[in-house]
């Protein structure tokens, strides 16, 4: 097979890639897809930074064995702890993903941004560089005083993973979650973890209940992975001849008719859900 027919490989701890995978696809149609999720273990955000970087590599390993031209970490949890690691190990581009805070402290009107993340990402080095760095350009550059209000938010992935998109359960969660960021003025509010775009309309009906007056938007960094995917693949010369359809291919560990069940709702077309031992 020539390197620019090798699939792109897509991870993450469960069905959130999803989301990524989903705005891979619409940028670059003729690309093969091998999406892996680690369905198994998850959520990985609530674990130390040992086990997840040891899952983030059992996956790649899978990935590897497929033959991928380049990786794509779909997961902001796995970004934070591993990127790094990977990209000194693999020879081929790694594109991660990270909450976008800076188009946040941007865009802010209110000067108050908050952030949805998992516990791990939050407690992460990297986002603490990520939301410094953004706080100081924003110190240079909007006019009023702006503030990223950071929210860990345990529980939510596995809303998405059980196909609760917006049950009592995910409702009332999210509400927990986002009153006080509304409280103190947020009018935008970071998806950082990509389970949380599947989310979006449950988090609209939240902000709709609590502040029905407000314009508050919601950031998902999904395109811009896409986009940075799309510029490393063309740099590369990487990029699938375009006359022909790319596939998909799914697996995850503990596969199961359930899953499969949530990943053809969240993919919104037919899809096989393959084992990953
Ligand atoms: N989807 C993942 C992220 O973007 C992690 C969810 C989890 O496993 O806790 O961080």
């Amino acid at each position: 097979m020539s390197e620019l027919r090798s699939p792109i490989g897509i991870l993450d701890s469960g069905f959130g890639g999803l989301s990524v995978a989903l705005a891979v696809r619409a940028a670059m149609p003729a690309e093969d897809l091998v999406f892996a999720a680690d369905c198994a273990f998850a959520p990985w955000g609530d674990r130390g930074a040992d086990f997840i970087d040891q899952r983030v590599h059992a996956i790649v390993d899978f990935l590897r064995s497929e033959r991928i031209k380049a990786l794509v970490l779909a997961c902001n949890t796995a970004t934070a702890v591993s990127i790094d690691t990977l990209r000194t190990e693999l020879s081929i581009p790694v594109v991660g993903i990270e909450p976008a805070v800076f188009p946040g402290v941007r865009e802010t009107e209110t000067g108050v941004v908050g952030t949805l993340a998992t516990v791990r990402t939050i407690a992460s080095e990297r986002y603490r560089h990520l939301s410094a760095n953004a706080l100081a350009w924003a110190k240079e550059n909007r006019p009023m005083p702006v503030s990223i209000l950071d929210c860990p938010c345990p529980g939510l992935m596995e809303c998405v993973e059980r196909g609760e998109f917006k049950s009592a359960h995910t409702l009332t969660l999210l509400e927990h979650y986002i009153a006080p960021l509304l409280a103190k003025g947020t009018d935008r509010l970071v998806l950082g973890c990509t389970h949380y775009p599947f989310l979006h309309e449950a988090i609209e009906a939240i902000i709709r209940k609590l502040a029905p007056e407000k314009r508050v938007e919601l950031i998902d960094p999904a395109p811009a992975v896409a986009k940075q995917l799309a510029r490393t693949l063309a740099t590369r010369k990487l990029c699938a001849p375009s006359e022909t359809a790319g596939n998909v291919r799914f697996y995850a560990t503990g596969a199961n008719a359930a899953r499969e069940a949530v990943l053809n709702a969240l993919w919104q077309q037919n899809a096989q859900l393959e084992a990953l031992q």
